[in-house]
């Protein structure tokens, strides 16, 4: 059962609307803040020994497939982890419903991370681990279609919150392939909801807009604007948040033709940095293609390799809180 004080015990984490109150909020970034202390004194951690976590990719990954891995690692827990389906009987045919009743049974998993190329991957994922006997097990959302990815919107926000000491009354730019970018979704929804006096601007191409659905979402008073004009908000903001244009769903739409004109649009290079204000920051989920040049990563506002830092922390915090009844215990 939730508990009254821990609500992400056993439960599924598959969309930012999930983390339903600030509270909930920042009881996540304060165990993120405490697993940071914990690693940076190398300790050994048991919150999760005795626990099997399995992570079932069914897209590349690099940062939240390590980070999962290890978070769960440094908990205590076994890992499964194939690094991809390719060689899954998915190949032959196996339906999502199947491999996760399959894998909750096989690996005896207490957790099931999986990223997938299709919207709703989790939520059915979801409705099946519900049923495996003798507990249900649950999932967390490691990047669905072009919609949602709930733990990078929290290893975001653990990066806001360490580097600028606030998540609130911040100004926040949000930068590229907002259309088909599902990093930019979750954040900016998370943030509308969850935090107050914070300022937006939705920078991109006409082709790669923020969708009128998700703009009508934003909870009324949301304070926000959209320009195609980077060098607009370079000194105003206090997070650029840049992201790729998103090459495989372009191919996808068979829009390729449409992606090589918009690939290099928007670029995050030395000379824009400079023009930024002390004190701000650029981030990026990564990886990277030409939007944010080689030479911004010794500029001291580069904060996307500590992002990633502060997702191991995240992610630990989560699956603890996921599996850790009394987390003060
Ligand atoms: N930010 C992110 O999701 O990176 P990966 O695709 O490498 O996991």
């Amino acid at each position: 059962m939730p508990s009254a004080e821990n609500p992400y015990y056993k439960k599924s984490l598959i969309s930012v609307d999930d983390i339903k109150e600030r509270q909930m909020l920042e009881l996540l970034l304060e165990e993120a803040k405490k697993m940071g202390i914990h690693r940076q004194a190398k300790e050994a951690l048991e919150y999760l020994k005795g626990h099997g976590v399995s992570l079932l990719f069914y897209q590349p990954s690099t940062r939240t497939n390590s980070s999962f891995h290890q978070a769960a690692q440094f908990l205590g827990a076994s890992v499964y982890n194939p690094g991809s389906m390719q060689y899954s009987s998915v190949s032959k045919g196996e339906n999502l419903p199947d491999t996760i009743r399959s894998i909750a049974n096989t690996t005896d998993a207490s957790l099931i991370v999986l990223r997938h190329p299709d919207d709703n991957s989790s939520r059915t994922a979801d409705k099946f681990a519900k049923m495996v006997k003798p507990e249900p097990v649950p999932i967390i959302n490691a990047g669905s279609g072009t919609l949602e990815h709930p733990t990078q919107a929290l290893l975001d926000l653990m990066t806001i919150y360490s580097k600028m000491q606030t998540i609130d009354e911040l100004k926040i730019a949000l930068v590229g392939d907002l259309l088909y970018g599902r990093t930019v979704k979750s954040l900016a929804m998370l943030m509308a909801r969850l935090t107050t006096g914070n300022e937006f601007a939705f920078v991109s191409p006409d082709q790669q807009k923020f969708p009128q659905e998700y703009l009508d979402k934003l909870p009324e008073g949301t304070s926000y604007t959209e320009t195609e004009d980077l060098d607009s908000i370079l000194d105003w903001a206090d997070v650029v948040y840049m992201t790729r244009t998103q090459k495989e769903w372009f191919e996808a739409h068979g829009q390729m033709d449409e992606y090589e004109k918009l690939a290099s649009a928007m670029q995050m290079t030395t000379e824009r940095a400079d023009e930024m204000h002390d004190g701000s920051i650029v981030m990026h989920p990564l990886p990277r293609q030409t939007e944010l040049r080689y030479g911004v990563d010794s500029d001291p506002k580069a904060a996307y390799f500590e992002q990633m830092r502060f997702g191991l922390w995240t992610r630990m915090a989560l699956m603890k809180l996921m599996l850790v009844e009394d987390p003060s215990a």
